[in-house]
């Protein structure tokens, strides 16, 4: 089997320095990218262990994250503890060289808490009490569930708080999955005191929500509930405060872990994020309450072109870390086993998704899990060690791209330039997620897919941004899907077009605030001096009907769109393309608007494929960007270091591809003058000269 990257196979002989009182809080050690994945040894008896560490050592493993799932055995009783095994596993890890990222097993209470306290099931919104014998948080808002959980946390980080082995804690397990809302009465309870400090009065709670619409107004406080499945459609900004509510509930429970691990340890505190596919955790939030920001991504097996997606989750992950490097914290090494079909990874997939993580900013490869589960529900998912043992080719791999990076250290703390932002909201897609939209057609997740897409198509690189955010230093800034739109980010975004910046804003945009409240004015009003234009009136499209658009330019191409159309209202916008048929004939369907010395754009219908690239071609000429002239499918990212810059060429194609550098190739250690080969399906990472030089040219 032909190895598709040229590292040096020897293990890694960097480990980890060990901690004390002047270390930074992450990373840790003196170079080196971070190895190695989820270890759960408890599922096998110890005789395996020695095994299990030789063989970490031999792929080059050096940090493992233990205990996340271990509750029942560290506390087999309420109140009595078992550490034993966790001591000896610790010492045989730290005596091999292996780092520990040590779990608090908080994700998954033991059978003696749920018989205990029964109330501290979760309870669903129709009202299904979430049983036992899964995975799973009890509800978030139980003061049981959070009384034994920062218990049973204070009891791990007083006996390994200062442990040698440990140099990162993680605690519980991806917040919001598999779960994110809880109807129980504690929660119905946590969310009126939420609420309270929220609007203060009645007053204020009534008119946020709109309660005068079906009746609703609330004379008491405890009148006022969670928002259970109900005759017909609940009230939307209810709706949505439960799902910041939610969101917050599971946040407190993180932070009180978090503290308490903090009053005995000075080591850094994480906890896995999934950027791209959970969608109840508002990570801007979440990112401010760790001391480094990890995150996990598995492959989307049914789309051939899953590494887009993966791209973006690391490109969101990134930029919730602003901009400084994190950890990925699970992936797989083949196929998962939770969708509906598993494809394995071909030879090589697994290192360019490894190494596509690297390139955009992760300073840590790690996976799910370390040793393939017997039994229980995962015994299907792929492992480093796979049920085949290292007689396989996923295990020579996972020793080849442990060699690989342990070649890369000196990437480690770089930081990724990017061209452009794309607008990314949680608050908003929890909002435009409600039911009764114009269109059950329009999907927020697929309007950023499309232009995320295209952006990594043209070899731009791209930062995703908060709307409220400083967005001064791209030069293009995308709104794929910006639904709720506040007043304070309406003034932003405003003042980022008038201070020379490219705003491209796509349909159902700048419709509500942060009630679901339609804006003052009408739908797109808070953008109008950005945009020089508002919408009448939303005239979305049957299912499968298209409609047909005429550039204003002269372009002879008539594209089709589908999904919406506006009825747009000009204020002062240019025209780019209008409407030849469908509800809109004849108004403007694309404009562009100058505005002090940048430029608003508005797209007011569904454009997918030639049609979203010609839009987003000319707002790159108002940006001043240009296309990448590499092939499709092959991705290059920079990574800028104090010194030096690190170029990551990615080739998914099955022909090899020259990629302008000029440096030293990290993997081979040759010298490359001009361009450098990237094998078909391979990965090069290129060291370059100063900081300032453009080698690859997207710009
Ligand atoms: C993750 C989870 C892991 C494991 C993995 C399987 O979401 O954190 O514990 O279940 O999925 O893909």
């Amino acid at each position: 089997m032909s190895s598709h990257l040229t590292g040096r196979l020897a293990p890694r002989p960097d480990g980890f320095l060990p901690v004390g009182p002047t270390t930074p809080r992450w990373p840790l050690g003196p170079h080196g990218i971070a190895y190695g994945g989820d270890y759960n040894p408890e599922q096998w008896p110890e005789e395996v262990w020695l095994e299990d560490v030789e063989l970490m050592v031999q792929a080059g493993v050096n940090l493992v994250s233990v205990g996340i799932f271990s509750w029942a055995l560290l506390e087999p009783r309420e109140g009595e503890l078992d550490l034993g095994w966790l001591d000896r596993l610790l010492e045989l890890l730290h005596a091999h060289g292996i780092a520990v990222d040590l779990g608090t097993p908080t994700a998954s209470p033991p059978a003696w808490f749920f018989a205990t306290y029964p109330q501290a099931h979760v309870v669903g919104r129709d009202g299904t009490v979430l049983g036992f014998g899964s995975r799973g948080m009890a509800g978030p808002s139980s003061p049981e569930y959070r009384r034994a959980a920062v218990r049973i946390t204070t009891a791990l980080a007083e006996r390994y708080g200062t442990h040698p082995a440990v140099v990162l804690w993680h605690v519980h397990n991806e917040y919001g999955a598999p779960v994110s809302e809880d109807y129980s009465p504690s929660s119905a309870a946590a969310f009126r005191e939420w609420l309270r400090v929220r609007y203060g009065t009645l007053d204020a709670l009534n008119a946020a929500w709109g309660t005068a619409f079906w009746g609703q107004h609330y004379g008491e406080w405890d009148h006022v509930g969670v928002p259970s499945v109900a005759p017909s459609v609940v009230n939307p900004a209810q709706r949505l405060d439960f799902a910041r509510f939610s969101d917050h509930a599971l946040r407190e429970c993180f932070r009180a872990e978090r503290d308490a691990i903090r009053a005995h340890s000075d080591r850094p505190v994480t906890t896995n994020f999934m950027a791209t596919a959970c969608p109840s955790t508002d990570l801007w939030a979440w990112a401010r309450e760790v001391d480094v920001v990890s995150d996990d991504h598995y492959l989307d097996a049914a789309d051939p072109r899953g590494y887009v997606g993966l791209a973006m989750a690391a490109d969101l992950t990134r930029s919730v870390a602003g901009g400084r490097p994190w950890i990925l914290m699970e992936h797989s090494t083949s196929a998962v086993n939770w969708q509906p079909r598993n494809v394995a990874k071909r030879p090589g997939e697994m290192a360019r998704n490894a190494l596509t993580h690297l390139g955009r900013g992760a300073d840590a490869v790690l996976f799910f899990q370390w040793r393939a589960s017997r039994s229980g529900a995962e015994k299907f998912h792929s492992a480093m060690l796979p049920h085949a043992g290292t007689s396989s080719r996923v295990w020579r791999e996972v020793c080849e791209l442990g060699a690989a990076v342990s070649q890369l250290g000196e990437v480690r703390g770089s930081r990724v330039v990017a061209d452009a932002a794309v607008l990314w909201d949680w608050e908003s897609f929890w909002a435009q997620d409600l039911e009764w939209r114009p269109s059950v057609d329009l999907d927020h997740r697929e309007r950023v897919a499309a232009v995320y897409d295209r952006l990594w198509r043209d070899g731009l690189t791209v930062d995703f941004a908060h709307p409220e955010a400083d967005l001064s230093a791209y030069p293009l800034v995308v709104a794929p899907a910006s639904y709720l739109i506040s007043a304070a980010a309406a003034r932003n975004l405003t003042a980022y077009v008038e201070a020379g910046g490219t705003l491209v804003v796509l349909c159902f945009s700048g419709v509500v605030d942060e009630h679901d409240a339609v804006h003052p004015g009408g739908y797109l009003a808070p953008l109008a001096d950005a945009l020089g234009v508002t919408v009448e009136e939303f005239l979305p499209l049957r299912a499968g009907e298209h409609v047909r658009l005429a550039w204003t330019d002269g372009e002879d191409d008539e594209p089709a769109s589908d999904v919406w159309a506006d009825a747009v209202v000009l204020h002062g916008a240019d025209v780019v393309a209008r409407y030849v048929d469908g509800p809109a004939a004849g108004g403007p369907a694309v404009t562009r608007n100058s505005r002090g010395d940048g430029a608003g754009w508005y797209v007011s219908t569904r454009l997918t494929g030639d049609a979203l690239a010609a839009v987003l071609h000319r707002a790159y000429a108002d940006a001043g960007l240009t296309r990448s002239e590499l092939p499709d499918d092959v991705e290059v990212v920079r990574r800028r270091g104090a010194e030096r810059d690190y170029v990551v060429a990615v080739n998914h194609t099955e022909a090899a591809v020259a990629v302008p550098a000029d440096g030293t190739d990290l993997l081979s250690g040759e010298r490359v003058a001009g361009t450098v080969k990237v094998p078909a399906g391979g990965v090069v990472v290129v060291r370059t000269g100063a900081a300032d030089a453009r080698v690859i040219d997207v710009g």
